[in-house]
């Protein structure tokens, strides 16, 4: 409870604002619908999201959701519900809680059929990190064809975090390259397992999410083996590539929507099951390395509907920089039949004696008035 009031009490603090009047909190009660507005009075659009801290300021990414949402094609191996693409957004905070609108910082190509960036195909859960050596802003996406029949990732690059963001390509990880815990078995040609079969071409990456170590290391974690299995990579020095070096982790747990923070030395793992839209119980992990072994910890998530995430699914952990100990899980709402309307949760991390930590589901509304 008193990390709870902590959370909101420096919520409040560094908002200089109204707890009772607070659109983090208000988008935060799950059973409130209500928009979580920019500083302009619109919606937030960035969904999938992620957070990156810059010289004072908070700079959310996500995916911008407008337009039609269209059915799924019954002549497809896919059968969800998808938009066109439009491009990343970019959204400015100095507390957290007002966001300036800063607009898409990488558009859709409209012109261009065979662009990754064409409104028919896919660019889902950007992420974006800064490289203190090159001094650039490094962003990577999850890049798709309509079918998600692709599974590569994208990576996009910029001077200033707020963009343009000048897109590079895509590509799938590791290609010719094992992980360093593959097994003999794994390699044996034509072993019928995908991590052999997609060995000379890379391997597939879908939900993805990058971590940067104190070290200044960067991981690149992702959905792979048809979504069976999650690797982590370590990325090339210059956070453009991914380094041939990658592990298995969650073999065969078909996990998805990866968030990873660390905290007293060691790294957390958040994500889901894989449902597509429909929300699932989320999984965490903890491990004293990024390439792991990882011990699973279950649902971290605690209160009503916490077997589904409070209806909603993760996507990033932010560090609050005013404060070491508070991490936000930050999670969407997805609304699979019509996806501009998704919404957000982002709810207050909570470090347990043990070593593991909980995701309450805090009523904050109720909480702010208490306080
Ligand atoms: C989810 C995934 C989302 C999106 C969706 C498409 O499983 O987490 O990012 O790809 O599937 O249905």
């Amino acid at each position: 409870m008193r990390s709870i009031l902590q959370f909101c009490s420096v919520a409040a603090l560094v908002a200089g604002l109204l707890l009772s009047a607070h659109p983090l909190l208000a988008g935060s009660d799950p059973h409130l619908e209500k928009s979580w507005c920019d500083t302009d009075g619109r919606p937030i659009n960035a969904h999938g999201g992620g957070v990156l801290f810059y010289r004072g300021v908070y700079y959310w990414y996500g995916e911008a959701k407008s337009g039609r949402t269209y059915l799924p094609d019954c002549n497809k191996s896919w059968g969800g519900t998808r938009v066109d693409l439009t491009g990343i957004s970019c959204y400015s905070s100095t507390h957290l809680v007002d966001w300036k609108n800063e607009g898409l910082v990488l558009h859709a190509t409209p012109d261009d059929p065979q662009s990754d960036l064409y409104p028919g195909r896919v660019l889902e859960r950007p992420k974006v990190i800064y490289n203190r050596t090159t001094r650039k802003f490094v962003m990577w996406l999850h890049v798709d064809t309509a079918d998600y029949a692709a599974a590569r990732c994208g990576v996009a690059v910029s001077d200033q975090p707020g963009g343009p963001y000048k897109y590079l390509g895509s590509f799938r990880p590791d290609a010719g390259c094992w992980p360093v815990n593959a097994t003999a078995a794994d390699k044996i040609p034509g072993a019928k397992n995908v991590l052999e079969r997609d060995f000379k071409t890379g391997q597939m990456a879908r939900d993805l999410t990058v971590f940067v170590d104190d070290d200044d290391k960067a991981y690149l974690f992702y959905s792979s083996e048809e979504n069976l299995t999650m690797h982590v990579s370590l990325l090339t020095d210059d956070y453009l590539h991914t380094s041939g070096k990658y592990a298995r982790i969650f073999v065969g747990r078909s996990m998805e929507a990866p968030a990873v923070f660390k905290h007293g030395g060691k790294y957390y793992f958040v994500g889901s099951g894989c449902t597509a839209w429909a929300p699932n119980a989320a999984r965490s992990a903890v491990a004293n390395s990024p390439f792991g072994p990882w011990t699973e910890l279950g649902n971290p998530c605690v209160g009503p509907d916490a077997t589904n995430t409070f209806h909603a699914q993760s996507t990033f952990v932010l560090p609050v920089q005013s404060s070491p100990e508070m991490y936000i899980f930050m999670a969407d709402r997805w609304k699979q039949w019509d996806l501009p309307a998704s919404s957000y949760l982002w709810l207050p991390v909570e470090f347990k004696t043990n070593g593991t930590f909980q995701i309450p589901l805090v009523k904050f509304m109720n909480t702010a008035t208490s306080l």
